[in-house]
């Protein structure tokens, strides 16, 4: 390292309240407050709507509005965040992503996600052909409908896909992730559920490699929080890759953290690597899309957009008093 360079990078350690820097340049251990973000459950439901969570004590969580106000105080929060972390740190965290994935699941096994068990309903393509009216059962009886094929990209332990497979009989699906740590907990799972004639899983790393599937050959791509894990510069690269497997029709399903998420709000300085991009404690990446970002990825990628929205809402946690304010954003594109 150049002196002024290592100079740069102390400074920005003394910013972060860390240990003295290593000799040796090895990864920082910046201080972040870890978020737990896959807490919450997703579910379908619909709640009442009260304003704010904490005042109706039956309420898990609520949808939540955006206004000026809020947007506002998002960006001072963000503004606060201080400067982009030096290049060399973020070119690091990129580049050995796969090996802090595959240190995840080497500590956390299968107990960090909860199992995703309403992505039949928020994804309806994924949903079970509905039971056959009285009269037609015979007919049903005899009908034999085609498999589908789905792709599941960063499937880490199987929190999607175990529950598509167990609930839908037609779907078949090959699962892959980077972290070799979680796809060996997903083929140990196959095994033990006996669903080899219908799941399959790889260790594949999206960025450097194409999909381990043949071109064309998918009806469905199923992203779950994964991109947000790769760096905002492969984006259009991945999603030309993902594009490629599906068949003409296919769709392309997508849920993620949005901006202005308030885990993306509780980074603290340092931890920033490039705008809306972030590094957590343990060296794992999260980025925050817009509807933008995902209009921008339709376009270069040929896909249609069917749907491109943000999901808000409030969860209380009435331990602390306190309402946590999270956005996912849920996107469905079409391959034309
Ligand atoms: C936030 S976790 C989500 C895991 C899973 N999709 C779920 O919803 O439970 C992100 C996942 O993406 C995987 N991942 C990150 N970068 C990847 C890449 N370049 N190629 C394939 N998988 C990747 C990680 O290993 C991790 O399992």
């Amino acid at each position: 390292m150049n002196a002024g360079f290592r100079e740069a990078v102390k400074e920005w350690y003394a910013e972060l309240a860390c240990k003295p820097m290593p000799e040796a340049c090895e990864t920082p251990m910046i201080k972040v407050k870890i978020v737990e973000e896959e807490g919450f459950e997703e579910d379908s439901g619909d709640p009442a709507k009260p304003v704010n969570v904490l005042d109706d004590p039956d309420q898990l969580w609520t949808e939540d509005d955006w206004n000026g106000d809020k947007e506002k105080e998002a960006l001072g929060r963000i503004d606060k965040q201080g400067p982009d972390a030096p290049k060399f740190w973020t070119n690091k965290y990129i580049d050995k992503a796969p090996q802090y994935w595959k240190a995840f699941y080497n500590r956390n096994k299968d107990n960090f996600y909860k199992d995703r068990h309403y992505l039949h309903i928020v994804f309806p393509d994924l949903a079970p052909a509905p039971a056959p009216e009285e009269g037609e059962r015979e007919k049903a009886d005899t009908r034999i409908l085609p498999p589908l094929r789905l792709l599941e990209v960063g499937c880490g332990v199987g929190n999607a896909v175990f529950p598509l497979i167990e609930i839908n009989p037609r779907l078949h699906a090959h699962a892959f992730d980077c972290a070799s740590s979680a796809v060996d907990l997903v083929h140990e799972h196959i095994a033990s559920a006996a669903l080899g004639d219908r799941l399959s899983a790889s260790v594949c790393d999206l960025v450097r490699e194409e999909a381990p599937v043949p071109p064309g050959s998918m009806d469905f791509v199923l992203c779950m929080y994964v991109l947000s894990a790769i760096a905002p510069s492969a984006h259009a690269d991945c999603f030309r890759k993902l594009t490629g497997t599906l068949k003409p029709g296919g769709r392309l399903l997508l849920r993620d953290y949005a901006l202005y998420d308030e885990a993306q709000l509780r980074f603290n300085k340092g931890s920033k690597l490039f705008d809306n991009f972030y590094v957590r404690q343990d060296g794992t990446c999260a980025y925050y899309f817009s509807t933008e970002d995902m209009e921008r990825l339709a376009v270069s990628s040929g896909m249609k957009i069917v749907e491109n929205y943000y999901i808000r809402r409030q969860y209380a946690n009435r331990a602390k008093k306190q309402a946590r304010y999270r956005i996912w954003l849920h996107a469905i594109l079409e391959k034309l």
